[in-house]
C-alpha cells in the first residue's frame, strides 16, 4: 500500500514549518526575470505556502497537489492572503495530461524529490513557454549563518531527531540525488543556485516545534500510530527541560533556488 503522510501532516504543515525567506519573492523576480505577467504552477505544492508568496509575481496561479487535505489548508492559505488560485488534485506524473496553460515558472517546493524525477521534468520543460523556467525551492539550513544573539534556545534538532529514531528507528539518510544533477540529466541542462537570506527572528513555541515534526513525512501522525500521545509527551518533556520558558529559536538557514530555463 502506498503511504500517504502528508493526509496526517498536513494540518501540521502551516503551524509547525518554518516560512520560506522573506525576500523570496525579490530573488526570484530578480534572478529569472519576472514581470508580473504569465503564469505560475506551482507543483507539490503542498499548503500553498509558495504560490501565495509568488503569486503577485504572475496574473495566474495554479496549485497541484495529490493529497486534498494539503489542497484543502492552501485554499483556506491563499483565501487569508486575499490571492486567487486554482488548485488541483494531481500527480506530477500526469501533468501532461491536465491541458494546463503554458507556464512562466513552475515550482517545486521542497516536493520534487517526491516524484519521477526523470519522467517530471521532461514533462515540466514541454509545460513552459519558450524562455519559461523551472525552479526548485527549498530552506538550505548549512546556507547563511543563524544570529549570533539568538533570542530563544535554538530547537534541538538533534535530541529530538533521536526521540523519533526511538520510536521509528528512524535516522537521517544521505541525499541520493541533487537537484541539479537530475536537471542536468533532464532537457534542462545546466542550472543556477541563487540564495535569498534566511529568516532570523522566527520564535516557537513548544506547540509549534511539536507540529513541525509532526508535519514531517518522517514523523507524521500515521507513522506513530497509537503511540502519537506518548510521542508528544516525550517531545515536551525534552523541549520543557531545553527551555522551561517554552520558547525556542527556529532557524531554517537561507532559502536556496535551483533553477533551469526553457531554452526560448
Ligand atoms: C514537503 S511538502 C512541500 C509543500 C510545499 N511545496 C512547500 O514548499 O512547503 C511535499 C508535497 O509534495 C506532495 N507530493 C507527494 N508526492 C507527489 C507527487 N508525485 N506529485 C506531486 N506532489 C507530490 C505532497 O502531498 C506534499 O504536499
Amino acid at each position: 500500500m502506498t503511504r500517504r503522510p502528508y493526509v496526517t501532516a498536513a494540518a501540521h504543515y502551516l503551524r509547525g514549518r518554518p516560512p520560506y525567506s522573506a525576500q523570496l519573492l525579490d530573488v526570484v523576480r530578480a534572478e529569472i526575470g519576472l514581470d508580473g505577467t504569465g503564469t505560475l504552477i506551482d507543483v507539490g505544492c503542498g499548503p500553498g505556502v509558495l504560490a501565495v508568496q509568488l503569486a503577485p509575481l504572475f496574473e495566474t496561479v495554479i496549485g497541484i497537489d495529490p493529497e486534498p487535505a494539503m489542497l484543502a489548508e492552501a485554499s483556506r492559505h491563499a483565501a487569508a492572503h486575499d490571492v486567487k488560485a486554482a488548485w488541483i488534485e494531481a500527480r506530477a506524473e500526469d501533468l501532461a495530461t491536465l491541458e494546463l496553460p503554458a507556464a512562466r515558472l513552475v515550482t517545486f517546493g521542497q516536493s520534487l524529490h517526491w516524484t519521477d524525477r526523470d519522467r517530471v521534468l521532461p514533462a515540466v520543460y514541454e509545460l513552459l513557454q519558450p524562455g519559461g523556467a523551472v525552479a526548485l525551492i527549498a530552506p538550505a539550513i548549512e546556507h547563511g549563518s543563524p544570529p549570533v544573539d539568538r533570542p530563544a534556545p535554538p530547537i534541538p534538532h538533534e535530541q529530538i531527531e533521536a526521540v523519533i529514531g526511538a520510536y521509528l528507528g528512524w535516522s537521517r539518510g544521505p541525499q541520493e540525488d541533487t537537484y541539479e544533477t537530475s536537471l542536468e540529466r533532464s532537457p534542462f541542462g545546466e542550472s543556477h543556485v541563487a540564495y535569498a537570506p534566511g529568516r532570523a527572528d522566527i520564535v516557537r513555541t513548544t506547540d509549534e516545534v511539536v507540529s513541525g515534526y509532526l508535519s514531517m513525512s518522517f514523523a507524521a501522525p500515521d507513522r506513530l500510530g497509537d503511540r502519537l500521545d506518548e510521542f508528544v509527551v516525550d517531545l515536551q518533556a525534552l523541549l520543557a527541560e531545553v527551555s522551561p520558558a517554552g520558547r525556542f529559536h527556529d532557524w531554517p538557514g537561507d532559502t536556496v533556488i535551483i533553477w533551469a530555463t526553457k531554452r526560448g
